[in-house]
């Protein structure tokens, strides 16, 4: 095998009672700072705001976990203005010194990882070791991309004899980096230093069922080094202040991830030249999955029925890599679906804090409504199979299996973005993977199987950026598995991989007569 190109962040081993203990007592620790209120960072200083929302604990919606500033739009403003005066001096310091502050900020996560882990299990309802296996991919993150960077900083040359070539990188100039809630520490602080280490002066603007997490990445960046100006900190709703930063003229790159709808809004808004606009907008977005796990004949069942499980129900179905349809082929599939029944009834519902859980709430009020619409809808078009109570002290949704569910139907084609799987049945392999290409998206997708001619199929024909073969399809690894997929998941990068950072960044080529 390839020697990797960094070693990842190993995830805590909570099966080790040194572990356990650190845990209690940073969840102490966390629990003591609840309902803090959390500001702005503008130009350096963290300033009052226009108004303020509560994050609340999705798993006991009594509890708040952070209030937040948020900003207006004349505050969105001054830090754009902030960014671009910021700019000149940044572009110019040297990448190493850039690198320098990825690598502090991951050392600072790895300090603070055990805080970390619960502020994410409290703030999105996530189960503690997927929290702490999102902290890692943070850590990873800042790691890969210090390096990733000062391999492309050492550019290429072309010279023939006469003349010299050489092709070197720029930053781009303002980056607005705005996130979802579902991976609320990997993906912010992902595409955050991303844009911050390529050169970019960046603004951060969060979901806000999350943004007491971002205020930690902020306050985790500013320790670490990070100049005024060139990475702020900018809470707000999306609708307005987010509108308002993608337009703004003096915006030269937009790092989305998010739901299909907002992003290719975005993706349209950013397209538009607004007056005194002298450049046309960048923009990544990563958005949505509807994606399927096949299960051919020759599967090994058991090893089928737990990675579907794990990959629809965990963190509640709420990752864009989540599966939310099974394709079983026709001489398997009544097994097939009795077995994924009995698995999915032994799963634990409850908070995420608690140990035990497996599948937490989901995040909040209006998801929890949306899901239970989507249920409904599923209830008409297709059988139930299966559908687990849940407690009711916070936003949860019992895990629901679908089964005989027509590849057509509104539950197989949408994206729910919860614990709802849709099980399908094929005649054969071609029919199965006909239908898993059916959706608008192209994300995930996985294959149980020990056929080699269906695995090969498989590779050249399932149409997604990320697929899997006979292991579960969520938790890609930093620069092991790049992420992202194409469709209308997305305009194809591939976060945590090797051509990232260069959509952070303008070519250019100096030729010399010599
Ligand atoms: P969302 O689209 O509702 O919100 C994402 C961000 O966009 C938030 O910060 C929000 O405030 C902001 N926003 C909303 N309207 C805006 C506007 N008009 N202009 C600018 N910004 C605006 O998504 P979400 O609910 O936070 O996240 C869940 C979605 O994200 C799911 O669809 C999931 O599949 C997707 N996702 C994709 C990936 C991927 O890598 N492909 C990863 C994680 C999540
Ligand atoms: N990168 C995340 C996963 O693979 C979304 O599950």
């Amino acid at each position: 095998p390839n020697e990797l190109p960094f070693p990842n962040a190993p995830d805590t081993d909570y099966a080790d009672a040194n572990a356990r203990e650190t845990a209690k007592q940073a969840l102490q620790t966390v629990r003591q700072q609840l309902g803090k209120t959390y500001l702005p960072l503008i130009n350096g200083e963290y300033v009052p705001a226009s108004g303020y929302i509560d994050s609340v604990n999705p798993s006991n919606f009594e509890e708040v976990v952070g209030r937040v500033g948020q900003i207006s739009v004349e505050q969105a403003k001054d830090a754009i203005e902030a960014a671009k005066a910021a700019f000149p001096e940044w572009k110019k310091t040297p990448v190493r010194q850039r690198a320098g502050i990825l690598r502090k900020a991951a050392e600072l996560m790895e300090q603070r990882r055990t805080e970390l882990s619960y502020w994410v299990c409290l703030e999105v309802g996530k189960a503690l070791q997927q929290a702490d296996a999102e902290v890692s991919e943070a850590i990873d993150f800042c790691r890969y991309y210090a390096s990733e960077m000062e391999r492309l900083d050492s550019g290429v040359n072309y010279d023939i004899p006469g003349e010299t070539n050489r092709y070197v990188y720029q930053p781009r100039g303002v980056a607005v980096v705005i996130s979802p809630w579902n991976f609320p520490i990997a993906i912010a602080t992902g595409m955050t230093v991303a844009a911050l280490v390529t050169g970019n002066c960046t603004l951060l603007k969060p979901a806000a069922t999350s943004s007491v997490i971002a205020a930690k990445i902020a306050e985790i960046l500013v320790e670490a080094g990070i100049p005024k100006g060139v990475f702020q900190f900018v809470p707000g709703k999306g609708s307005t202040v987010g509108n308002f930063l993608v337009k703004h003229p003096d915006v030269h790159l937009i790092a989305f991830t998010g739901s299909q709808e907002v992003g290719a809004q975005i993706y349209a808004d950013a397209a538009i030249l607004q007056p005194g606009q002298k450049h046309l907008k960048r923009v990544i977005a990563e958005m949505g999955g509807k994606n399927a796990i096949i299960i051919d004949e020759s599967a090994d069942l058991d090893q089928a029925v737990q990675g579907v499980v794990q990959s629809a129900f965990g963190y509640s179905g709420q990752k864009c890599s989540a599966c939310s349809r099974a394709i079983a082929l026709a001489p398997i599939y009544d097994t097939f679906v009795a077995r994924l029944v009995e698995a999915t009834k032994s799963l634990n519902i409850g908070p995420a804090d608690a140990t035990s859980t497996q599948v937490g709430p989901v995040i909040d009020g209006n998801a929890q409504k949306r899901i239970q619409e989507y249920i409904a809808t599923g209830k008409q078009e297709a059988a139930i199979a299966l559908e687990l109570s849940a407690p009711d002290n916070g936003y949860y949704v019992g895990p629901v299996v679908f089964r005989d569910v027509a590849p057509t139907a509104k539950i197989a084609q949408e994206e729910i973005f919860g614990p709802v799987l849709a099980v399908i049945k094929a005649q054969d392999f071609s029919e199965a993977l006909e239908v898993a290409n059916g959706t608008n998206f192209a994300l995930t997708g996985g294959l149980y199987s020990r056929t080699p001619s269906h695995i090969d199929r498989a590779a050249a024909e399932f149409e997604v950026g990320n697929l899997y073969i006979n292991r579960n399809i969520t938790g890609a690894i930093v620069a092991r598995q790049p992420f992202g997929g194409f469709k209308l998941s997305g305009v194809g990068s591939k976060a945590g991989g090797p051509d990232y950072l260069l959509q952070f960044l303008e070519p250019r080529v100096i030729t010399e007569n010599i």
